[in-house]
């Protein structure tokens, strides 16, 4: 039977009466999907191929070393009870250039039914008001055909695997460009970005054991796998082996303009003491700590809870603009959320956890490598920037642009409660500026265990 993308129940993939397709889609799909794979260390490379059969050589070489989810799934269990470690996490993604070049023809491509992967990302600028591609970094101005993904929690497995798979290229590849992502903390060890906000606390979940995990008064965070998951549709059979749609994007964050950003909006609504906090938690949703701004007045401290909704606040406690107010409503579009598997890159030499000031921060070199997996890119990822965040006017009208990832002109005022939870609005004030710049990204097919090895 082909697996049900729609089952309306979580995925007990551990179960003894695991039926066969669903066994061969959790050995077919790749690892970091389904379930976050532990990326502390991450090498990402951006491959061309000049001669087709030479790359369809590599990738199906490259296939021995690419994890499978299943294989992964039973890495963590293992961990969780024995201690012993995981293997790296080796993925690998296809544009639609790659499939074009690697000698697809255009029927093939075409099965690929998503238009927004067909146009790829530098087509897409004007809907999502991205910077022209010429703006974009040299590597990403390329027709790039593949993305490779090699991640661990420990640096050495990555320079290995990264050297080892640089030397399999053929001579005709070219590395295009190249990133590389490291996990920053906060004291709680809880992962933080650049602004210095935990982040990845939110996520769809698809598996039994971790949708039992959380509470879910509020909020339940369980998705049926057609959120992510597609049948791969150049796959040997495709009710069995299943892929998603990659989206990677570049985003360099301008650290010292947001911390005075967050300064500055604090002094405007007459903000004093801890209660100074919530200016940069109004642009968020969530303190620095994780709590949620719409469940309390101060960071809480403690675990991140995820087991909230908006329902009973008419934004006089977490703006409508704030940034996982506009990126996932919860009271609606559920269809709309993708997993985030984002990482941190740039070295910084201050201590992103410390109170020193905005002008000790870096303003250039640092941001978030964004990543997600869709099952389809014009109704998720695409979505969630374009009809969201970039929209002024997104649930409550004037509300402004996303402050933390809104593109776009910002030229109308906006307003923000001036005490937690009382409906007192502060005068209205210009939008805070645009501190994430785009700098270059793709949309990439992470396809099956099965497509590679048959190349
Ligand atoms: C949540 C930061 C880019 C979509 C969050 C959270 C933080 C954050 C701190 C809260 C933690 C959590 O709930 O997991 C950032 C930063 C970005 C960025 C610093 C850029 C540098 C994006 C982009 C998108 C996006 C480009 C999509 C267009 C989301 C979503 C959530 C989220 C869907 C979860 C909301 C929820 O379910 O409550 N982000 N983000 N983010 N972000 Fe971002």
């Amino acid at each position: 039977m082909p697996v049900d993308l729609k089952n309306d129940q979580p995925l007990a993939w551990d179960s003894a009466t695991l039926d066969p397709d669903t066994k061969a889609m959790l050995d077919n799909l790749q690892a970091n999907i389904l379930r976050a794979h532990v990326r502390e260390h991450l090498s990402v490379l951006f491959v061309r191929f000049n001669n087709a059969r030479e790359g369809r050589r590599f990738l199906r070489g490259l296939a021995r070393r690419v994890k499978s989810a299943r294989k992964h799934l039973a890495e963590v269990r293992d961990f969780n009870l024995s201690g012993k470690r995981g293997t790296p996490y080796v993925g690998v993604g296809m544009s639609k250039a790659g499939y074009r070049d690697l000698g697809h023809s255009a029927e093939e491509v075409q099965k690929f039914t998503d238009v927004v992967f067909h146009d790829g990302m530098k087509q897409r600028v004007a809907v999502v008001n991205d910077p022209p591609a010429d703006q974009w970094e040299h590597a990403y101005q390329r027709d790039i055909h593949a993305v490779i993904l090699i991640g661990d929690a420990r640096p050495e497995p990555v320079a290995r695997l990264r050297r080892e798979i640089i030397a399999e290229l053929p001579r005709s590849a070219r590395v295009l460009g190249e990133e590389t992502g490291r996990g920053m903390h906060n004291a709680a060890g809880e992962g933080i970005e650049h602004f210095g906000y935990v982040d990845g606390r939110s996520q769809p979940l698809f598996l039994k054991d971790e949708v039992d995990k959380e509470p879910k008064e509020h909020w339940d965070p369980f998705l049926p796998l057609e959120n992510i998951l597609l049948q791969d549709p150049l796959a040997p059979n495709p009710v069995a082996h299943h892929g998603s749609y990659f989206v990677f994007r570049k985003l360099e964050q301008d650290v010292r303009a947001f911390q005075q950003i967050e300064r500055d909006l604090a002094d405007e609504l007459g903000l004093v003491g801890a209660d100074r906090e919530r200016a940069g938690a109004m642009l968020f949703g969530r303190f620095r700590d994780g709590t949620p701004l719409t469940d309390k007045p101060l960071p809480a401290g403690g675990p991140v809870s995820n087991d909230f909704s908006f329902d009973a606040d008419p934004g006089s406690k977490c703006p409508f603009s704030s940034h996982i107010r506009k990126s996932n409503p919860r009271s609606f579009g559920r269809e709309v959320l993708m997993v985030r598997r984002g990482q941190t890159y740039g070295v910084r030499t201050d201590d992103p956890t410390d109170d020193s000031p905005p002008e000790n921060r870096p303003s250039t070199g640092v941001g978030l490598l964004f990543m997600s997996f869709n099952g389809e890119l014009s109704k998720q990822f695409e979505f969630t920037q374009e009809k969201w965040a970039n929209a002024p006017d997104f649930q409550v009208p004037g509300t402004g642009h996303d402050p933390v990832i809104g593109q776009g002109e910002r030229d109308i005022k906006v307003t923000f409660p001036k005490v937690w939870g009382q409906p007192e609005l502060s005068s209205p004030i210009p939008q805070v500026a645009q501190t994430i710049t785009m700098k270059g990204g793709e949309y990439f097919f992470m396809p099956s265990l099965a497509y590679l090895r048959g190349l």
